[in-house]
């Protein structure tokens, strides 16, 4: 397969549809990136790599960390960790309020504000030293040490968190909330500010396509089975109530992030990072999920 011809072929389509999206300006700081950046990197199991446009520009990754974040925790609870979090897709979207009230706040699943809240939740109660924790988890999956925080997109964020404050507080309700909300808020936000670039997303990324096992450095970072499960919720609930059309143009597990940022995997072969800031009306990247339906469409390489 030439990736690299499909790659660049298709990148020059899509920078040059008209983009209807719009930048994620209810952070104020992101409103602040230019929305013209476009970038692709593409990492394979049998170690190609190959990048496009502005894929060494590092931005905020949003809910791409969510994936991290649900990794770590299902690491340290192992299937326990099911009793506080559902693995049903909510066809609502990523901040919505309204389910966790029927559901006795437990949240639909893991990759929903409501659901990543309860993950953080659950770092905050097992990690000794939460915020360094799981940035020294994040590098040394991928062996990188140049991954990092921002301290301005989280307070920028948390100025605005209310309705993040709101879901937080109406989880503990129900009493699925351990800790102090202040506290694991400021967790969420800290996750949420992880910044990277295409490439570090597409390498990182990898132990999902390789059944739970880093490439460069053999490490077990989940086992087959949970590396399984995780892709199955990637795949059913990584879009919000986007999930099931992307299912359908792109058929790939994946993670979007209102940062402009989506991971697309197939198991076995290859993970793709693709960053365009602009979003469409459900929150996930115009040009993003453009990019990957034309890319699994000429590749055919899709799990269906
Ligand atoms: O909590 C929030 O609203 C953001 N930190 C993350 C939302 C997000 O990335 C949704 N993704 N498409």
């Amino acid at each position: 397969m030439n990736f690299k011809e499909i790659i660049q072929e298709t990148y020059q389509k899509v920078k040059n549809i008209d983009d209807n999206g719009q930048l994620a300006s209810y952070i104020p700081e992101l409103a602040n990136v230019n929305s013209d950046n476009f970038g692709i990197h593409i990492s394979t199991i049998d170690q190609i790599n190959f990048g496009q446009g502005n894929c060494y520009d590092k931005f905020s990754i949003q809910s791409i960390s969510k994936v991290l974040s649900l990794c770590l925790a299902y690491r340290i609870l192992g299937e326990k960790i099911w009793d506080r979090i559902g693995v049903e897709p909510s066809g609502t979207a990523f901040n919505s309020l309204v389910q966790l009230e029927v559901d006795n706040g437990i949240p639909r699943n893991p990759f929903i504000n409501a659901g990543a809240i309860v993950i953080s939740d659950i770092l905050l109660s097992n990690l000794k030293n939460p915020k360094e924790d799981f940035l020294a988890f994040v590098r040394n999956i991928s062996n990188n040490s140049e991954i990092n925080y921002s301290r301005k997109i989280a307070e920028s964020e948390k100025s605005i968190g209310f309705r993040n404050v709101a879901l937080c507080n109406f989880i503990k309700s129900f009493g699925n909330i351990d800790n102090e909300p202040s506290k694991v808020l400021d967790f969420y936000f800290d996750l949420c500010s992880l910044e990277m670039n295409c490439k570090e997303l597409s390498e990182l990324f990898l132990f999902l396509a390789n059944n739970g096992n880093t490439i460069k450095n053999p490490n077990s970072i989940l086992t087959k089975s949970q590396s399984k499960r995780v892709n199955a919720l990637l795949q059913t609930c990584g879009f919000y109530d986007e999930s099931g059309e992307f299912a359908f143009k792109v058929g790939l597990p994946g993670k979007s992030g209102v940062g402009g940022g989506i991971i697309a995997i197939h198991p076995n072969q290859y993970v793709i990072a693709v960053w365009s800031p602009k979003l469409n009306k459900k929150g996930n990247s115009y040009k993003g999920v453009k990019f990957l339906e034309e890319f699994t469409t000429k590749t055919q390489l899709s799990i269906f």
